[in-house]
């Protein structure tokens, strides 16, 4: 399920003028689940093949200093096969060195998570085999945009507890959190929950022995009071920082924040989360080699801004390397990207990987590129508006849309299609859920989910 906020809108059209944008909750993470959920059952669906052991083939093994390549795979649309989990010698060699799959909830494992259970286990084990020859490094993620245990009154002890068992079961070298609960920062109840979580997960997951990510939206880092009253992620970082390995860091989706110049992602954010561009938040006292760019893989892995393309990407990727960053680049996510292309252009300009290109002479081109690739990007974008904005118009049965319920968002027709609309400045703007989901009411918001 994925759950839209009411300053989802703000992304949309540059007319709104965002209300308190506390982070949109338009977060990418987990977003497309299937329906069903395994808990620690063995469902023998392939019989073990012996994969050969891999040559390395990333430039650059996972080592704990080193800059990490992370790709997310999310549904394998029930694949069990070796290609569908990027193992090596099966899928195309790639710079990733960190596979995270998604997702585990309090509920059981999800999408490509699922389906990793669904692997005997002797297979399983030659997928894990072939990864580490590789030099690399296998995750599962928990919860993403599809729970928010905090607000649902989950245990952090237990729920950490269960996760800890989950990858000790399925074979994972540790866990990535993907914790996207908005409202329980917003009411200062996250960062409690987190520590105490991130406290136990490590208990059951020693340093060293397991790795544990976190994937905190850029915006997490702000420092600012009225915004988080407990200070978020900066407050998280204050307190078990030490044990957390990386941040996935979400520079995407967060709507007028939209960290896509090389101005905007490095050193000035602006936007609705100033001082939450990479160098400001590492001046805040943030380790700069745990920060990773994290950032959609093509257009189609953002919901709102972020995207920056590839070759815009590396220049700023290279301007940081430059001060000395070389934490690495996470990509959403694994299917827009199964050639390994896009992060084979991101990969080399992180300074520390295999191949670090030279770029005396190649400024100017560089320059160049840059400037035609934004101009795609911004066509790409105004014609999304315009085709949401188009598909606008007639507001059914919505009642009326004003100043006082401005960002309202209502099922056109909950629980049968997936369209909902959304007030904007005194008119409502039709959009549709995902493919296969169906629009559910929830207060004064929406959620897609799979029809019951
Ligand atoms: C903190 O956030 C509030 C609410 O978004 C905003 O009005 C205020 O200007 C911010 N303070 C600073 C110092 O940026
Ligand atoms: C799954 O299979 C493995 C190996 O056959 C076994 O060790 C493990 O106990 C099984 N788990 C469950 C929950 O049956
Ligand atoms: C996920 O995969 C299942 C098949 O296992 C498919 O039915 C479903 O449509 C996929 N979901 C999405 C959102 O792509
Ligand atoms: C998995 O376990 C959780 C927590 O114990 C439970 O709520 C859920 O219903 C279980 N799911 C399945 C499919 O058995
Ligand atoms: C839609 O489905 C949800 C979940 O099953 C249910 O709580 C809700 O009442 C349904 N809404 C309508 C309008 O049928």
């Amino acid at each position: 399920m994925k759950f839209l906020a009411l300053s989802f809108i703000a992304a949309l059209t540059a007319a709104v003028v965002a209300k308190p944008v506390t982070p949109p909750y338009s977060a990418v993470h987990g977003h497309k689940l299937q329906p069903a959920a395994v808990n620690g059952t063995n469902i023998s669906v392939s019989k073990a093949k012996s994969l050969a052991a891999n040559q390395l083939d990333s430039n650059t093994a996972f080592s704990t200093n080193g800059p990490k390549f992370v790709t997310y795979i999310d549904n394998t649309s029930g694949s069990t096969a070796a290609a569908s989990f990027a193992v090596p010698g099966y899928a195309p060699a790639n710079d990733y060195n960190v596979i995270i799959l998604g997702f585990w909830l309090d509920s059981g494992l999800y999408d490509s998570g699922y389906s990793w259970a669904q692997l005997d286990s002797a297979t399983r084990q030659t997928y894990i085999n072939a990864i580490h020859a590789s030099g690399k490094k296998i995750l599962i993620s928990a919860f993403g945009a599809a729970e928010w245990p905090t607000s649902g009154g989950v245990n952090p002890t237990t729920s950490a507890q269960n996760l800890a068992a989950i990858v000790k079961q399925y074979g994972f070298d540790g866990a990535d959190i993907d914790w996207e609960d908005n409202n329980a920062m917003d009411g200062g109840t996250g960062e409690a929950w987190l520590i105490t979580f991130q406290n136990a997960l490590r208990a059951e997951l020693p340093q060293g022995q397991y790795l544990i990510s976190h994937a905190p939206q850029a915006p997490y880092f702000i420092i600012n009071k009225t915004q988080y009253p407990n200070g978020a992620y900066q407050k998280v970082n204050s307190a078990v920082g030490s044990s957390i390995d990386w941040y996935n860091t979400q520079f995407y989706n967060q709507g007028s924040s939209s960290y896509d110049t090389c101005t905007t992602l490095l050193t000035a954010s602006g936007g609705a989360f100033p001082g939450t561009s990479l160098f400001e938040i590492i001046n805040t006292g943030v380790s700069a080699n745990k920060l990773l760019v994290g950032k959609p893989a093509t257009p189609a892995g953002a919901d709102n801004t972020g995207y920056m393309a590839p070759s815009a990407l590396a220049a700023c990727l290279q301007q940081a390397s430059a001060k000395g960053w070389d934490a690495g680049v996470m990509l959403w996510q694994y299917t827009l990207d199964t050639s390994g292309s896009i992060i084979g252009q991101l990969a080399p300009a992180v300074s520390g990987s295999g191949s670090v290109p030279t770029t005396t002479t190649t400024t100017t081109t560089a320059k160049a590129t840059t400037t035609t690739t934004k101009a795609t990007t911004t066509t790409t974008k105004a014609t999304t508006t315009t085709t949401t904005t188009k598909a606008t118009a007639t507001p059914t049965g919505s009642g009326t849309c004003t100043t006082s319920n401005n960002g309202a968002m209502v099922c056109v027709a909950a629980n049968t299609s997936g369209q909902y609309q959304t007030c904007n400045n005194g008119g409502w703007i039709t959009q549709t859920c995902g493919s296969g989901t169906v629009c559910q009411q929830s207060g004064t918001s929406i959620y897609c989910g799979y029809a019951t």
